[in-house]
């Protein structure tokens, strides 16, 4: 079994898709075992995010990231990184998969509707940032 970090961004919330999205997760198989809807401050979204702070993007990516809640969640299973990151389709919802979420939701590569750890080294240290171990179930 495994862990990973999967964000509904602000466009996902805000456009009322969290029970969807949720149920895809679960569809595959996926458990929830942790759920929580928070606004990320500035500080914090830079600090998840600090792996691309030198690329051009990063300014807009945290602007999108702290502009309304998010839905983080922990989902656990049988090669949850990979799954999750199948079920959401490419960054770019442009080149996403037919029937992925990016590719139903997402408008833009900024708005690209949920975030997922892309290897279970990330799944652990994005976990933790998020969750206390006890909170997890
Ligand atoms: P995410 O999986 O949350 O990880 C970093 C985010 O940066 C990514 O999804 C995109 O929403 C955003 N982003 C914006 N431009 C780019 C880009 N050119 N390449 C990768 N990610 C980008």
């Amino acid at each position: 079994m495994q862990e990973t970090l999967s964000i509904i961004k602000p466009d996902g919330v805000a456009n009322n898709l969290v029970g969807k999205i949720i149920s895809r997760f679960e569809e595959a198989g996926l458990e929830i075992c942790a759920i929580k809807k928070i606004r990320l401050s500035k500080p914090d979204a830079k600090a998840f995010y600090a792996v691309h702070k030198d690329q051009a993007f990063f300014a807009d990516l945290i602007d999108f990231m702290v502009s309304g809640p998010v839905v983080i969640s922990v989902l656990k299973g049988q090669d949850a990184v990979n799954k999750n990151r199948e079920l959401m389709g490419a960054t770019n919802p442009k080149e996403a998969k037919a029937g992925t979420i990016r590719a139903d939701f997402a408008k833009s590569i900024d708005a690209n509707t949920v975030h997922g750890s892309d290897s279970e080294e990330n799944a652990k240290n994005e976990i933790s940032f998020f969750f206390a171990r006890q909170d997890i179930y």
